[in-house]
């Protein structure tokens, strides 16, 4: 088995090298929902899936899932992460994921499960194309909300109209939901996207939980004008305004511990250098483990910017407010993936996550468990994203094992229910 695993561990880095590959940007990772370079990823992952005994298939979310099918099973287990990225994103954030649950399949082969396996590549987690996260996980956990088909993209493409281009059917989103009768769990390996694992010098951990997370859309509107005419005095810049807003939102996650609060985007209008900025588009995340601080913070920070456009002259608005509730893992499948990595690698660590995954969406409907890999450097969303093919190793027999652990709990949970 060990030599097995190397190949397989080998094989998964070059794939996530192939997959970087798979860009519409030269030189950079850049893979939205829905775009070009995902119909090459999906040729790729599902030749693989198929090499691996899986018979895969993309849904109308987009998303790729690749079933090892067993002749006796009522129901399925869900494993697997995401296969788009950030702009200029590393090349292990989601995809690694994806290939490793593939590469657990080849270890398994011959081993018969009495449960469907279905390995996920979810089509949409960053939320980078629609400013909205987790549209694939939400295809299939049904929380899909048709009205998201009306949003468009920076170049006022429609989702409807872009999932169509894609060759797949908006109408059809709601097919891809599975019941939750019929699912056992969902189970996401993921690069840990931080510095505790590599601080405690273990390749793997347990998540406990991910903390919940606001995403807002925020404008502020005062009054274009001439940039050498108008006086100093009385200007109403949406953009000065907006500045202090951006620097509140850094001071308070700063003073208020465990807080993350970033203003990621912002859009000038009309952002040429001789106009007075009259109007100033915003994104503001927001997350804590906790979530009334979460929300304490958010309130905290509406009420900051309304006075910064005050004091500019200007009005703030709220244009949308997304929230994700944080959310523990299951204690079952959490306690069983712990058992498994002390019997088969260290002792667990077990961890929060910070960040978001399609584990947030997938575990407001269905048992979900997590296991990080360890990320050397800490750095993601981000080219130098990397990890240790060791540590992958580990992973793949840490899953491998898992996956016939749950066998066995399943089998015995039946029979002493049936
Ligand atoms: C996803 O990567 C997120 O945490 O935003
Ligand atoms: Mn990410
Ligand atoms: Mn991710």
């Amino acid at each position: 088995m060990p030599v097995d695993t190397q190949r397989l561990a080998q094989q998964v880095m070059s794939r996530c090298d192939e997959l970087a590959g798979c860009s519409s940007e030269s030189g950079r990772i850049t893979r939205l929902y829905l775009s070009e370079p995902m119909h090459a990823v999906h040729t790729r992952v599902t030749e693989w899936m198929r090499l691996a005994g899986l018979s895969p298939r993309i849904d109308h979310a987009g998303n790729c899932i690749g079933r090892l099918t067993s002749p006796t099973a009522e129901k399925a287990l869900l494993i697997g992460s995401h296969l788009d990225t950030v702009p200029g994103a590393g090349r292990y954030d989601g995809v690694l994921g994806v290939l490793m649950s593939v590469a657990a399949c080849h270890l398994l082969s011959g081993t018969s499960l009495p449960f469907h396996l279905d390995v996920v590549g979810f089509s949409e987690e960053e939320g980078v194309r629609f400013k909205m996260p987790y549209l694939g996980s939400s295809a299939v956990s049904g929380a899909f909300d048709p009205t998201w088909l009306d949003r468009t993209d920076a170049n006022c493409i429609c989702m409807r109209d872009a999932i169509k281009a894609f060759g797949l059917s908006p109408d059809a989103i709601a097919d891809c939901k599975y019941a939750a009768d019929e699912v056992i769990g969902f189970v996401e390996p993921h690069l840990e996207q931080g510095p505790v694992l590599e601080r405690l010098d273990s390749p793997v951990g347990v998540v406990t939980g991910i903390a919940g997370q606001s995403r807002l859309r925020i404008v502020f509107r005062g009054e274009a004008g001439h940039a050498g005419t108008s006086p100093m005095e009385g200007r109403r810049d949406a953009l000065v305004a907006s500045a202090k807003l951006v620097r509140i939102v850094r001071d308070e996650a700063i003073r208020s511990s465990g807080l993350k609060a970033t203003v990621g985007s912002l859009q000038v209008a009309p952002g040429t250098p001789n106009v007075i900025p009259g109007c100033v588009e915003l994104t503001l995340d927001v997350r804590h483990l906790d979530d009334p601080t979460r929300e304490t913070a958010v309130e905290r920070l509406i009420a900051a910017g309304h006075r910064a456009a005050d004091a500019e002259g200007c009005r703030m608005e709220v244009l949308e407010h997304n929230v994700h509730h944080s959310i523990q893992a299951d204690d079952r499948l959490a306690s069983l993936l712990s058992e498994t990595v002390s019997e088969h690698a260290t002792e667990p660590v077990l961890m929060e996550s910070g960040a978001g995954h399609d584990a947030v969406v997938m575990g407001e409907r269905f048992p979900m468990a997590m296991l990080f890999l360890r990320h050397p450097g800490g750095v993601s969303h981000h080219p130098d994203e990397r990890v240790n093919v060791e540590d992958v190793v580990v992973g793949i027999e840490v899953l491998a094992e898992y996956l016939k652990k749950l066998s066995g709990h399943y089998q015995q949970v039946s029979l002493n229910t049936s």
